[in-house]
C-alpha cells in the first residue's frame, strides 16, 4: 500500500554547553529557580561563526546517511525556522547548495515552535499530491543570537540545535496519519521579536529600545500552551482514528517541564510514554520536536508500527499535532 515513511532522521547540536551555574554568573537567577520552574539544567549555544544553516546542514547530512540515500534523490527541502541566517536567501537554498541537492526545490517555513509539525503537514501534502517522492524536512534554530542575555525571564529558556527527517512516498504500512494545525494572531504580542523586520527596520533607535531581541509574557504563554496543545492533540488523534491509550510515545514541545506535565496529565498519558530532553537542551523552537524524534528513533524508543504523536505550541500563536505510524 502507498504510504509515507520517515526513512531517516538526524540532528546537530553545538558543542558549547551553557549550564544553569553559568547563567547564575550572568543574570540574577539560580539553578534551583530554573530547574524547579522549567526543568532545564543546560542548553547548547552556537559559537560566533555558526549560523542556523550550519546546524541545518549537519542535521541533514546525518538524516541522509541514516536514510542511505544520495542527496540527488531529494525533490524538496523545507526548513522550519524563525532564526534564519538572513531574510533572504532562505536557509533552504543555503542547505540545498551545501548538500549538492541539485534536483531539489527549497524554501523556509515560519511557525515558531510548531514549525516542524507545520512542515510535516506541507511535506505530506506534497508527497500525496505532487510528483515529489523524497522530501528533506528540517527544524533548525540559533535562538541564542536573538536572546537578550540580560533578561532573566527569557535567557534561561532557549537553546540552539537542528533536526532533520527524510520523508519518502513508497509501498509501506507507515504513514503520517493526521496533522492538525491552529493559529491565533490575536495573541501575537505575548511572544515576539518586534525589531529588525519591515515594521521596525533595524536602526540605532530600535537597538536602543531593545526591540531586536525575543520578548515574552511567560505567564500568558504558559496558560495558552497547555490549552492549545491539548486541543491540537485531541484533534490529531480524532482525525487519525487513534485513542490516546494506543500511543507508544508522545513527543511534546520542550518549553517547560510544568507545561508538559500539565498537558500529559490532561491527556491521561503516563510520563514513561513521554519523550523528554528539556533538561539537556531547553527550548529550541522548531528544532525541538524533530530532535526528540531523532533521539527516540536512534535510541530504539520507537519501533516499526508504533503510533507516535508530536505536539507543539509557539509564537504566532501557532499550535500543531501529528500522529505518525512508524
Ligand atoms: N530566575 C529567577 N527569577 C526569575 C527568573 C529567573 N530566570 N525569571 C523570572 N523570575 C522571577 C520574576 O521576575 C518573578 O519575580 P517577581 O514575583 O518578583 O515579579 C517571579 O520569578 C515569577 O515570575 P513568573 O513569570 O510568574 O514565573 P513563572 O512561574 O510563570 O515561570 C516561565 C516563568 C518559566 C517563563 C514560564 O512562564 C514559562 O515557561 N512560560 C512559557 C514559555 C513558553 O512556553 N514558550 C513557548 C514558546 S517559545 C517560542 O515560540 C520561541
Amino acid at each position: 500500500m502507498d504510504g509515507i515513511k520517515i526513512i531517516g532522521t538526524g540532528s546537530a547540536l553545538p558543542d558549547k554547553v551553557l549550564t544553569n551555574a553559568d547563567l547564575e554568573k550572568m543574570v540574577d537567577t539560580s539553578d534551583e529557580w530554573i530547574t524547579t520552574r522549567t526543568g532545564i539544567k543546560e542548553r547548547r549555544i552556537a559559537d560566533k561563526s555558526t549560523a542556523t544553516s550550519d546546524l541545518a546542514v549537519r542535521a541533514a547530512r546525518s538524516a541522509i546517511e541514516n536514510a542511505k540515500i544520495d542527496s540527488s534523490e531529494i525533490d524538496l527541502i523545507i526548513v522550519a525556522t524563525v532564526t534564519p541566517d538572513m531574510f533572504f536567501p532562505s536557509v533552504g537554498c543555503i542547505v540545498q547548495e551545501a548538500l549538492c541537492a541539485k534536483n531539489a526545490a527549497a524554501f523556509d517555513l515560519s511557525a515558531a515552535c510548531s514549525g516542524f509539525i507545520y512542515g510535516l503537514s506541507v511535506a505530506k501534502s506534497f508527497l500525496e499530491n505532487s510528483q515529489y517522492s523524497t522530501i528533506l524536512l528540517i527544524g533548525a534554530e540559533a535562538l541564542s543570537k536573538f536572546t537578550d542575555w540580560t533578561d532573566r525571564g527569557t535567557c534561561v529558556l532557549f537553546g540552539d540545535g537542528a533536526g532533520a527527517v527524510i520523508l519518502r512516498k513508497q509501498k509501506t504500512e507507515s504513514a503520517i496519519l493526521s496533522v492538525y494545525l491552529g493559529s491565533d494572531g490575536g495573541s501575537k504580542d505575548i511572544l515576539c521579536m518586534p525589531g529588525g523586520g519591515s515594521r521596525n527596520p533595524i536602526s540605532e533607535d530600535i537597538i536602543k529600545k531593545n526591540l531586536h531581541h525575543i520578548k515574552m509574557a511567560g505567564n500568558e504563554v504558559f496558560k495558552l500552551a497547555v490549552q492549545k496543545m491539548l486541543e491540537a492533540s485531541d484533534n490529531a488523534l480524532e482525525m487519525a482514528g487513534v485513542k490516546c491509550s494506543e500511543l507508544s510515545l508522545v513527543i511534546p514541545h520542550q518549553a517547560n517541564i510544568r507545561i508538559i506535565e500539565a498537558l500529559v496529565k490532561r491527556m491521561k498519558v503516563p510520563i514513561d510514554k513521554v519523550f523528554l530532553n528539556i533538561h539537556k537542551y531547553g527550548n529550541m523552537s522548531a528544532a525541538t520536536t524533530v530532535i526528540g524524534l531523532d533521539e527516540a528513533n536512534r535510541s530504539g524508543r520507537i519501533q516499526e508500527g508504533d503510533l507516535v504523536e508530536l505536539v507543539a505550541f509557539g509564537a504566532g500563536l501557532t499550535w500543531a499535532a501529528a500522529v505518525i505510524r512508524w
